[in-house]
């Protein structure tokens, strides 16, 4: 099945704006001939600029790259504002509800709640450019709105995914200092209310000087505590505001956004990306990668506290004037058909979810699809970890009808948009691979030294050449920037963007993406840092040592796998006893506390001792292969503490 290659149904792209693999060469060779001229004919195509750039690249400060300097624009102008000349009663956002209800918001109408939102931001809580405002949303319109919103007014937001705890809000809060946090009272989840705002509350308690406002978005009407003097009900004082706004013209290298993601080492970072260098690709990428055409519809599942959020659920369809369907509760409530039923209902023309998600609905509802009409759809795209052959070949024949292009799309946060991807009228695929660079993108599979490894053998995945769309730098912490993404390759005797991922070529120059080389596990498709688990694991009183690896997971990719050295250790056989189940769900509440139920861990290992160098560094990728069940081929004689690889082998295997 692997070795096998999927050809488009050419006849269901007649538009699409690459349409073999000619037009993706030539388009490649004319990037490669003129790199800044071709950018710089998209940047003047595509954006609608107040003021016209002056130079398009410059690289005088490497790595703190800026595009189209000079440039001035507003980015809610290029994804509402400008579309009211063709489009103002084309939906732009169509809202399905937890429990089924919809809302439906033309350009028009989501032009006004930009507008009104910015005000009441501008007036009431004095939001000016430059400001940071934290949003903490439920996957509802007036997230997306939120967002534009701070666009319009040239502040940066940062939002911070609802799975986050009070801790993880916090730390985000006082890091970007900011100044409003926006969010809900709370809203709904397979059938049942859940709650936000005691969250921001909690948060709020300590260190979180810098915010003078709470913006309330009163969704499920649950109960809550207003604070006097710093709580708004959202739905009470927009009432007042004016449909009309003054957007705030800004310069292309402004920060747009600010989005928090882990690393291998440290607390979270704040990517900060860029107004023009963003919205460019985010709006380029929609059209080759998705082909989006004017009466489709697109349907992005991911949450909008994530990058695929952000650029395909938000700021790139509706850049490309498309109709994108935001989802508020999840694919398998009250079945497994949820989703299906949903393309069906909307005629969704591209699909675009993360492994994960497949592999459950496949586990859960095989048959499903077949019960309802998919016919509308074109594209099926996948994002934020590996797909495995069996879930990639369900999703192609038993939802795509085995007439659909699937595209695996391979990026990151900090990549802003796809870097490698099918293009679907184009790219012959070969199931489960990423296949090759987008145009513009030179990313490339090299050794540290730049050199080429050979055909099949692993290499980085690095990017090396600067891209519009590319993270800027770390929210206040440029020296970590430097050295988190480009401290690990250098090509022709330049620092090159190391994405932290492995990535393998075949023979015909397909790339495959083998995961992440660093300490960051991918649960679910999200980033996860060892270091920040095993961090959240040291606050318990009774931890005298802990390590953190991925191991895998059927449904999730990757699963947390925790090893644990107890300060006190009650009884011999550790891993039978009640004390032992006692500790797991305590160790579990502080992940949850510190961090969220995202980083649970999926199982916690008790061990006498972790496996260390003389030198004490903690051996993981002896742990990673005993979680998997790997054995252990490795030389153990030059650790400090060998015999103790057979114990923890003994123990997790149970024996
Ligand atoms: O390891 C890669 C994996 O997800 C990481 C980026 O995570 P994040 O910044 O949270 O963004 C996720 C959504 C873009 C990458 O370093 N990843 C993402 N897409 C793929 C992937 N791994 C394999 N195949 C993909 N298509």
């Amino acid at each position: 099945m692997t070795d096998q290659i999927f050809y488009p149904h050419k006849e269901l792209f007649p538009n699409s704006p690459i349409r073999n693999m000619c037009e993706y060469d030539e388009l490649v060779e004319k990037f490669e001939n003129d790199y800044e001229g071709t950018w710089e004919a998209f940047a003047r195509e595509k954006i609608d600029w107040y003021k016209p750039f002056d130079r398009v690249l410059n690289e005088d400060d490497a790595p703190f790259y800026k595009w189209f300097e000079g440039g001035e624009l507003n980015v809610a102008y290029q994804c509402v504002g400008r579309h009211l000349a063709t489009r103002k009663n084309k939906a732009a956002i169509i809202f399905e509800g937890d429990n089924g209800d919809q809302r439906i918001l033309t350009y028009r109408e989501l032009y006004y709640e930009v507008n009104k939102m910015a005000n009441l931001f501008r007036n009431q809580f004095d939001i000016k450019k430059g400001d940071r405002v934290v949003l903490y949303m439920p996957m509802i319109p007036e997230a997306a709105i939120a967002m534009l919103a701070c666009a319009k007014l040239g502040a940066i937001h940062s939002v911070v995914f609802g799975g986050f705890s009070a801790e993880a809000l916090r730390d985000r809060i006082i890091d970007a200092e900011a100044k409003l946090v926006v969010t809900a009272d709370g809203a709904f989840r397979k059938g049942k209310p859940y709650m936000l705002k005691p969250i921001v509350d909690k948060a709020l308690e300590s260190g979180c000087e810098s915010v003078q406002a709470v913006c309330v978005v009163e969704r499920n009407g649950e109960e809550i505590h207003w604070e006097p003097g710093r709580d708004y009900s959202y739905n009470e004082l927009i009432k007042n505001e004016s449909v009309q706004c003054e957007p705030e013209i800004v310069e292309a290298e402004h920060p747009l956004f600010l989005l928090y993601t882990s690393g291998s080492t440290g607390k979270p970072k704040g990517v900060q990306h860029s107004t023009a260098g963003y919205i460019l690709w985010a709006q380029m990428t929609m059209e080759w990668v998705f082909d989006v055409q004017d009466n489709d519809t697109f349907w992005c599942t991911a949450d909008v506290g994530w990058i695929t959020g952000h650029t395909y659920i938000v700021y790139g369809p509706l850049a490309a004037g498309a109709t994108t369907v935001m989802f508020e509760g999840v694919m398998t409530f009250p079945d497994a058909g949820r989703a299906w039923k949903m393309v069906e209902e909307y005629q969704i023309n591209q699909f675009y979810t993360a492994p994960t998600a497949i592999r459950l609905l496949h586990k859960m509802g095989q048959d499903e699809p077949a019960k309802y009409d998919l016919s509308s759809l074109r594209v099926l795209g996948t994002v934020g970890e590996p797909i495995d052959p069996p879930a990639w070949k369900w999703y192609y024949e038993a939802v795509g009808g085995s007439r659909c292009s699937i595209v695996d799309t391979w990026w990151q946060t900090e990549t802003g948009g796809h870097m490698i991807s099918p293009l679907p009228a184009a790219t012959p695929v070969k199931p489960a691979c990423a296949t090759f660079p987008l145009p513009g993108i030179k990313a490339e599979v090299i050794n540290p030294d730049g050199s080429k490894p050979e055909v099949g053998e692993q290499g980085l995945m690095c990017i090396t050449k600067p891209w519009p769309s590319m993270i800027r730098t770390i929210w206040g912490d440029p020296e970590r920037f430097k050295k988190s993404y480009f401290g690990d390759a250098v090509k022709d005797g330049k620092p090159v963007y190391f994405s932290g991922d492995g990535a393998i070529v075949d023979e015909d120059g397909y790339i495959t993406i083998t995961g992440r080389t660093d300490d960051v596990i991918n649960v679910s498709g999200h980033r996860m840092g060892t270091a920040e688990v095993e961090s959240a694991i040291k606050k318990h009183p009774n931890v005298a040592a802990v390590a953190v690896v991925g191991k895998p997971h059927e449904i999730k990719g990757e699963g947390i796998f925790a090893y644990v050295v107890l300060k006190e250790v009650p009884v011999d056989k550790r891993d039978e006893t009640a004390e032992d189940l006692e500790m797991v769900k305590e160790i579990n509440a502080i992940i949850k506390q510190e961090i969220g139920a995202i980083a649970m861990c999926d199982a916690i290992a008790f061990v006498p001792d972790l496996p260390k160098t003389r030198s004490g560094k903690v051996m993981r990728r002896l742990l990673r292969a005993i979680a998997k069940g790997d054995t252990i081929t490795q030389d153990t004689s030059t650790l400090e503490n060998p015999a103790i690889v057979g114990e923890i082998e003994a123990i997790v295997s149970g024996g």
